[in-house]
C-alpha cells in the first residue's frame, strides 16, 4: 500500500464524445483524486514525443495520427498503488478483452480508439508526468 500518483490522458475518442466527465467519475469512484488535469491539442512532434517507447512498434504513425485528432485531457492521478489501481479499472488494451464495469468495456471504441492511457510504472509515472505537468500545477 503506497501513496502514488499516475498519468491518465483521456484520448481523443473521448473528448469528441463528451464523455470525459463520465471517464472521471469512474476514477472518482475508484478511490482516485485527480490532482491536475488540462485540456490540450497536441502537435505531431509532441505525440511522437510521448509515444517514443513506441516508435518501433507497427501502429506507431496510427497511433500519434489518431492522438493528434483532437483534443486531449491530461491528468495527474494520486491514491493508494495509482499505477496499478488505474491500470485495473481501464482494463485491457482491446477492449474485447476488457473486464465488465472497467472504462475500457464501457467506452472504447476499438483496441486504438480506446478512451484512457494511463502509466504503466512508477518510473515511467514520473517521467510521464514531469512531460505534461510543472509542479506549480499539481495541487494535491
Ligand atoms: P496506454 O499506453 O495508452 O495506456 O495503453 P496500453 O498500455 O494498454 O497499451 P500499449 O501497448 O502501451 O499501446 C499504446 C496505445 O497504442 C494503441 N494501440 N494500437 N492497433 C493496435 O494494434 C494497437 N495496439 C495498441 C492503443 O491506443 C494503446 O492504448
Ligand atoms: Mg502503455
Amino acid at each position: 500500500m503506497t501513496l502514488q500518483r499516475t498519468l491518465s490522458i483521456l484520448k481523443p475518442d473521448a473528448t469528441r464524445r463528451n464523455i470525459t466527465g463520465k471517464i472521471n467519475a469512474k476514477i472518482e469512484e475508484a478511490g482516485l483524486n485527480i490532482i491536475a488535469q488540462k485540456r490540450l491539442q497536441l502537435s505531431l512532434p509532441q505525440a511522437q514525443a510521448f509515444y517514443a517507447v513506441h516508435a518501433e512498434r507497427s501502429f506507431f504513425g496510427e497511433l500519434c495520427q489518431f492522438m493528434i485528432s483532437g483534443p486531449v485531457v491530461v491528468q495527474v492521478l494520486e491514491g493508494t498503488d495509482a499505477v496499478t489501481k488505474y491500470r485495473d479499472i481501464m482494463g485491457a488494451t482491446n477492449p474485447a478483452n476488457a473486464k465488465e464495469g472497467s472504462i475500457r468495456r464501457e467506452f472504447a471504441e476499438s483496441i486504438e480508439a480506446n478512451s484512457v492511457h494511463g502509466s504503466d510504472s512508477a518510473e515511467n509515472a514520473a517521467v510521464e508526468i514531469s512531460f505534461f505537468f510543472s509542479q506549480l500545477e499539481i495541487v494535491a
